[in-house]
């Protein structure tokens, strides 16, 4: 069989659209073509996400559809988290399937290639064995990925993702650099450097970031997931000096409840987390958070705590979820699930409470000029950039500057003046 043509569906974290595009990649130095249509590929890749249960359940009914819309001789397979968590299972529940490797396995998507009529199985721990395995990338994002770290060795009670990524290993210092001197050269002018516990880098995220804000070219570094006891006073003064440094932040607190903290495994008392908060706001930095709203036990008063600081903090935008309960995580198994309908009730509480801060942050930009990095065009007559804070902003695409494909660096970095706010996004106007 030749195979021409590749399709790749990406779900989950930042972590997973980097490993897709590394995929991608390297399907292009192969000669492939990517294509837009399933029905017309080759090989089909899903490149899944564990994280909750609902994202799982999905993989499996959208590789059923696939397995009938297919072209009769194309491969499909997943990547990914789901791909660990459910191992061989998944050639068991998918008739047909191809190819099942693991986040740190997708190096191995070579043998598929030039085998495509064996089934492939990899799902094993080899740490950053991929990172070299891979040819690098070819082209970058105008905001491209640096990896500087896999896995996590937290063991938050209900993640999955110690498991699916394994335990927390970082990448060598230089190999970082080399990376995003790279991205650079091929057109990024934003870097983020990702890992699930990202200011745990080993080798010092702060020391890092004032290397590449050195690099030509790179205007804007952001980092994301961080760990809130793992803010180093060092990377939090950074925040206060270093002008390429986004004044934006990802600390998830999870919850606001001492009991529920416990039980997650996160072990910082609520004054520990808004003193590193409060900090990290005094730098002119504005907060993001991630809640899990129904983790088992959680009481009315659990609930009410987180409430309190989501108030308190005002976060400008935060990602809410319910509880799910996955396999290889000690919480799935602990008494007291909470029901469905009370989850349902407390996040659309939780909602409320973080939209209206949203809101309220997204208002007072309004009037504001600010330096917004191209994001992309919708397609439908607006184009999208990022203020240094991250909110979306609208404007339409008039025809005068409008990037096509060869032009966008000369419009990837504009001062665009805030016209009107909504709950998630922004309008705006160009500065002259
Ligand atoms: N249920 C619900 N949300 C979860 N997250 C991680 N595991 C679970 C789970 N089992 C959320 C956390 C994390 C984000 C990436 O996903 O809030 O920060
Ligand atoms: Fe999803 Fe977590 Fe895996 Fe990212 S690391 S793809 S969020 S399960």
């Amino acid at each position: 069989m030749v195979c021409r043509k590749y399709y790749i569906k990406t779900m989950g974290c930042q972590m997973n659209l980097y490993d897709g595009q590394r995929m991608e990649s390297m399907l292009t130095g192969r000669g492939f073509i990517k294509t837009a249509s399933m029905s017309d590929a080759d090989v089909i890749i899903l490149n899944t996400c564990s994280v909750r249960e609902k994202a799982t359940e999905k993989v499996f009914s959208e590789l059923g559809r696939i397995r009938n819309a297919k072209k009769s001789d194309a491969i499909f397979g997943i990547t990914g988290c789901v791909a660990r968590e459910v191992d061989r299972n998944a050639f068991s529940r998918i008739r047909g399937l191809n190819f099942v490797l693991g986040p740190q396995s997708y190096h191995k998507l070579r043998d598929v290639i030039e085998n495509p009529d064996a089934r492939h199985l990899h799902v094993d721990l080899s740490g950053l064995e991929k990172y070299d395995a891979m040819p690098k990338m070819t082209s970058s994002e105008l905001s491209a990925y640096i990896p500087v770290q896999e896995g996590c060795s937290h063991c938050c009670t209900y993640c999955i993702v110690p498991y699916t990524r394994g335990p927390e290993v970082s990448r060598p210092f230089d190999d970082c650099l080399k990376d995003a001197r790279m991205a650079a050269q091929q057109g990024a002018k934003e870097i983020c450097l990702l890992g699930q516990n990202v200011n745990g880098y080993k080798y010092n995220l702060a020391a890092l970031i004032r290397e590449v804000a050195q690099i030509d070219g790179i205007y804007r570094i952001r980092y994301t997931s961080s760990y809130p006891t793992e803010m180093t006073d060092e990377l939090i003064a950074l925040h206060g000096v270093e002008p390429k440094l986004l004044p934006f932040l990802n600390l998830p607190v999870q919850s606001g409840s001492p009991s529920v903290l416990r039980r997650m495994n996160r072990p910082y008392d609520i004054d520990e987390y808004l003193s590193i908060v409060n900090r990290v706001k005094e730098t002119g930095t504005q907060i993001s958070s991630d809640f899990i709203v129904g983790f088992p036990g959680e009481t009315d008063d659990d609930f009410n705590a987180t409430c309190d600081i989501a108030r308190l903090v005002g976060y400008i935008n935060s990602y809410s979820f319910k509880y799910s309960r996955r396999p290889h995580t000690a919480a799935a198994n602990m008494p007291d699930q909470v029901s469905e309908e009370i989850k349902k009730s407390r996040l659309a509480i939780l909602d409320g409470i973080l939209n209206d801060n949203q809101r309220a942050f997204n208002e007072s930009c309004v009037g504001q000029v600010f330096e917004c990095l191209f994001e992309r065009d919708d397609g439908r007559g607006n184009v999208i950039y990022r203020t240094p804070h991250m909110v979306q902003v609208i404007l339409p695409s008039l025809a005068s500057w409008q990037p096509s494909d060869n032009t966008i660096s000369s419009v990837a970095i504009v001062k665009i003046k805030i016209t009107a706010a909504n709950k998630s996004s922004l309008r705006g106007e160009l500065c002259d």
